[in-house]
């Protein structure tokens, strides 16, 4: 990845980026202090939505009856200075990762938060792993130094180390816990002090010629400025400068230290995305790369939102504007069923309130209300016949069957199982011998999510019972060589909503078996969706 120099201005000051973080680390809070300095909010406290990272099962549930507000915090758009911030919200629980894979794969760049006092958390080495399959560049943001933290160099190595990414910092943090003062703007030669009386307060920020500026002895007592410039001297000598060019390939990491509940050191942050990008980046199709700043518009689907209103089985599909200006009225070709769709009502997330969207450009996150016709991977065009790549369908790990406790309503829950598929909620496989459905997610709490929307949304009971089957893979390959595999182990063959053939079993000595005595044929754990 690397910033271009040409993109006309309305598309090189859009940043698409989501946060990732581990829960508690303060991505919510983060957000709020986004949308504040963004204009969007006028007081803190007001983003409804907690981060899905810390709701308990039955506030996801009533969230889920309460559609609005999930959708949303889904996206938001706002302003900063000359630049047009879009937040993509990542689902925290661990249970979403698939969800998480198809979000990053529409930012441009993702803010990495953690928490001062607890370095690298579990969930957030997973999603960064995530980031790094994409080459993402990551932007740190070491949050909650109000609080005793751990000794800076000890956090940038953990970092480092567990990581694997090279750590440069942006700001070094003056003091932690009740001490903490502020941070030394490095990028910038400032010194930042924290206001602990106003926690909505923009930091006050004094401009200073670098350490030896004896203005910087009128703010910070003489010990911990004799510390903060020893540790400044060991950071020049430890730690790489930063360097934009690997920021932007993703091997390096720029890092501010700050206290997102204080407002402090948010701005500097934001300052930092403006300033280092990345830019809406190319896209890849199977056909070719899709350039933001072509003419014609071009976008790709990576979430489905639906029943947002109950009454009416309407959908959001959530596009990422690949190129060109996009304007509201538009007649786009939908690549998959070749047909023109008129984009008459499409939604821009700003901040609370859902918006018609009268224009977007390359890097926008649209959302467009739609009665199921558009699936996770559809591509909208000018009439290009594209296939966005990278969004991918990963195997479920956990498969249990699942039936209706009402007889009459097995044609019913058919539809609603292929329509959670189409969205992305679940893998729904039919197998070739014996009726009902087997149910495929990445984690437990999907099941009982969907049993629970199944029975608002649908008005179907259901019972998800254990499956003879743990494992399943896609099969492919030549077609006579797939018919005649198929037809000797149809008691493993099912289908999925999209028609594909699945092999299912319980034992990974099966999966090795077919593996060895059927090379042509090919088992694997992702499907690329189209
Ligand atoms: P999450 O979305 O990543 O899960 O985290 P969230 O922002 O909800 O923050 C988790 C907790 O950490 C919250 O406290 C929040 O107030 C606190 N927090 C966030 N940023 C800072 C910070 O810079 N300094 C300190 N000291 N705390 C911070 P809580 O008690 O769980 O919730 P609440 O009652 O404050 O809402």
């Amino acid at each position: 990845m690397s910033n271009r120099p040409d993109l006309p201005p309305e598309i090189a000051n859009r940043r698409t980026f989501a946060i990732i973080a581990h829960p508690d680390a303060g991505k919510t809070t983060l957000t709020e202090k986004f949308l504040l300095y963004g204009g969007a909010i006028q007081m803190a406290g007001q983003v409804r939505a907690k981060g899905e990272a810390r709701r308990t099962r039955s506030d996801f549930m009533k969230m889920e009856q309460d559609r609005g507000i999930s959708v949303s915090a889904s996206a938001m758009s706002f302003d900063y200075g000359q630049f047009r911030f879009n937040l993509v919200d990542t689902p925290g629980h661990s249970d979403f990762s698939e969800d998480t894979y198809r979000t990053l794969t529409a930012v441009d760049t993702a803010v990495m938060v953690i928490d001062g006092a607890k370095g690298v958390e579990s969930q957030t080495r997973k999603l960064f792993e995530v980031c790094r399959l994409r080459d993402l560049p990551i932007v740190t943001f070491c949050n909650k130094m109000d609080r005793e933290a751990r000794d800076t160099f000890e956090i940038i190595d953990e970092i480092q180390e567990n990581l694997a990414i090279d750590v440069s910092p942006a700001s070094w943090p003056i003091g932690s816990g009740r001490e903490f003062l502020g941070c030394y703007d490095i990028l910038n030669d400032r010194l930042e002090l924290m206001d602990r009386a106003d926690r909505n307060k923009i930091a006050e920020s004094i401009e200073i010629s670098g350490l030896d500026d004896p203005k910087l002895a009128e703010h910070v007592p003489a010990e911990m400025l004799a510390q903060l410039k020893e540790e400044l001297e060991m950071a020049r000598e430890l730690l790489p400068a930063f360097d934009r060019e690997r920021f932007l390939e993703g091997s390096m990491t720029p890092i501010w230290f700050g206290s997102a509940i204080n407002s402090f050191g948010v701005r500097e942050l934001m300052n930092g995305i403006g300033a280092y990008g990345p830019q809406p980046q190319p896209q890849k199709a199977a056909e070719r790369v899709v350039l933001p700043e072509e003419k014609p518009v071009t976008g790709f689907v990576f979430k489905v939102q639906a029943n947002m209103d109950p009454k009416h089985r309407d959908r959001v599909a959530f596009v990422r504007l690949a190129s060109g200006h996009f304007e509201r009225g538009m007649k786009l070709l939908h690549v998959r069923t070749k047909k023109p769709m008129a984009i008459s009502n499409p939604v821009l997330f700003l901040a609370a309130d859902r918006e018609l969207a009268e224009e977007a450009w390359a890097g926008d996150i649209i959302g467009i209300p739609n009665h199921g016709q558009l699936r996770i991977g559809d591509a909208l065009t000018e009439g290009e016949t594209l296939r966005f790549t990278g969004i991918p369908s990963f195997a479920p790990e956990l498969l249990q069957s699942v039936r209706s406790s009402d007889p009459m309503k097995a044609k019913h829950l058919e539809k609603a199982l292929m329509q959670f598929a189409e969205e992305g909620a679940a893998k729904v496989f039919k197998p070739m011998i014996g009726s009902g459905f087997i149910v495929g997610v990445v984690g437990a709490l999907q099941f009982e999510v969907l049993a629970s929307r199944i029975e608002i949304e649908y008005g179907i009971p259901v019972r998800f019972e254990a499956s003879q089957f743990t494992s399943a893979r896609w099969l492919s390959g030549p077609k006579d060589k797939v018919e005649a595999f198929v037809n000797t182990n149809k008691q493993h063959i099912s289908q999925d909503h999209d028609g594909d053939m699945v092999y299912l079993t319980r034992l990974q000595w099966d999966i090795d078996r077919v593996t060895r005595d059927h090379p042509e044929l090919k088992l694997t754990a992702t499907k690329e969706m189209m």
